[in-house]
């Protein structure tokens, strides 16, 4: 019997050892995906938005999965919730689970027709992202929105393509609650 060499914890979504990586974004890497460009730049480009620790032990193969957790900090660049840059994945059929951990934020999906779903994160809720759907999360809360997620090893991540055009909708605080706002420039 040999000991685990990574640990995870349910409660918290903590997630350590030695087959785990952890990768950083900052405000300046989101460049160009808030509406509000005056509010970022008036930010700290530095700041920490989100950050996410993967266990990749297999390596990017055809069958494996990973196994990650991302903890999303509270904020926003003017009326507009902090989120993740969001992306397809380069393989494009291949699907992946999202669970909430703590905290409270929004999943928002879009499939190739460019129509979005958005669902709400907390604790314990469980959010299936099928293939060909773009994914992005926003913390709509005051503390960090912490979620899991699992998906297949080889699933890869485009951003590019979601980067031309964005996502349809916006998360913004209206009335000090969030909702979920149509893209001035978005046409049918
Ligand atoms: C994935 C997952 C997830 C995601 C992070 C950060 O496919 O790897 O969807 O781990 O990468 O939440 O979001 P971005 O990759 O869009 O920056
Ligand atoms: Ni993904």
């Amino acid at each position: 019997i040999l000991p685990s060499q990574a640990s995870f914890s349910p409660s918290n979504g903590r997630l350590s050892g030695e087959q785990v990586n952890r990768a950083v974004r900052r405000l300046k890497d989101l460049r160009g995906l808030f509406a509000d460009e005056a509010a970022f730049l008036a930010m700290d480009p530095e700041q920490i938005v989100y950050e996410v620790h993967a266990h990749d032990a297999c390596g990017p193969v055809e069958g494996g999965l990973f196994f990650g957790v991302s903890t999303l900090f509270p904020g926003k660049v003017g009326q507009e919730y902090f989120m993740t840059k969001g992306h397809i994945h380069e393989r494009r059929n291949r699907g992946e689970y999202y669970w909430g951990i703590e905290g409270r934020g929004a999943l928002v999906t879009m499939n190739e027709r460019r129509e979005a779903t958005v669902a709400v994160i907390e604790p314990g809720s469980l959010h299936y992202v099928p293939g060909n759907t773009a994914h992005r999360i926003a913390n709509t809360g005051n503390v960090p929105l912490v979620v899991g997620a699992c998906w297949p090893a080889d699933a890869g991540h485009d951003y590019d393509a979601i980067a031309e055009r964005g996502f349809p909708v916006r998360i913004v605080e209206e009335n000090g609650a969030p909702v979920v706002r149509n893209r001035e420039d978005e046409r049918d």
